[in-house]
């Protein structure tokens, strides 16, 4: 596990995008798994920068994301794909066939989560990005998810609503792991995540048994350390 402490938001997410740049330039046909949330959000758009610039190539790139809200529209605006397309596919050259998204608005969500598994064993993430929940979550991992588990549909527990998610088991199957926390808020649950052994109460903590974890905090997550 390499922890890397960053001053502030600003300087997480060049780090992180500088990261996943890297990556790219050592592999441009690279799987890519993306997070939602507040916290990539200057990450992606370094990225987009990136692209603007022509420092980077996203067409032979393959996308995985994280998670969705179950049952939910793809045009409503609290969709994680309406979040991805609009944040940074929509402004880049990533090619749609590239893109998965688990689909909101199926009918058959255990076929839709079987289905993501077996793309997801074609294509086995290279680096895959993550946020934490202020309960420890990671995707839509609450707690008590168990280790072992792949893509599924969850049940919320801090809205009301259910989700769809790649399991603890699938994230960790990824080759590199890449968690990003900022401001106080996180701080409770970084300190937390850094005193605890792997245990179903803290989901994040499972990522401790990764072989190649990196987390970048700035100075506010890192403010109870
Ligand atoms: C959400 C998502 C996660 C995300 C996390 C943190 O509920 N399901 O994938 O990483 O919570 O979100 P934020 O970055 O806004 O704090």
């Amino acid at each position: 596990m390499k922890i890397i402490q960053a001053r502030n938001y600003k300087e997480l997410s060049k780090i992180s995008s500088e990261i996943i740049l890297e990556e790219i330039k050592n592999k441009p046909n690279l799987t890519l798994g993306f997070a939602t949330g507040k916290t990539p959000l200057q990450t992606y758009k370094n990225l987009v920068n990136a692209y603007k610039n022509k420092k980077v190539d996203f067409s032979k790139i393959n996308t995985f994301n994280l998670d969705e809200f179950y049952p939910i529209k793809s045009t409503n605006k609290k969709s994680y794909s309406y979040y991805m397309f609009n944040n940074l596919f929509n402004k880049t050259n990533f090619q749609r066939k590239n893109i998965n998204l688990l689909n909101g608005e199926t009918k058959y969500p255990e076929k839709e989560s079987k289905d993501y598994e077996a793309k997801i064993k074609k294509h086995p993430i290279d680096l895959q990005i993550l946020g934490i929940g202020l309960n420890g979550h990671i995707g839509f991992n609450e707690p008590n998810t168990p280790p072992n588990s792949k893509t599924h549909l969850t049940e919320l527990t801090h809205i009301k609503g259910k989700a769809l998610t790649m399991g603890i088991s699938t994230i960790l199957k990824s080759k590199k792991l890449l968690l990003l926390a900022s401001g106080k808020k996180k701080a409770k649950i970084i300190k937390d995540l850094m005193n605890s052994k792997p245990n179903k109460k803290l989901p994040a903590s499972f990522l401790k048994n990764h072989k190649d974890l990196t987390i970048i905090i700035d100075n506010d997550a890192g403010s109870l350390l």
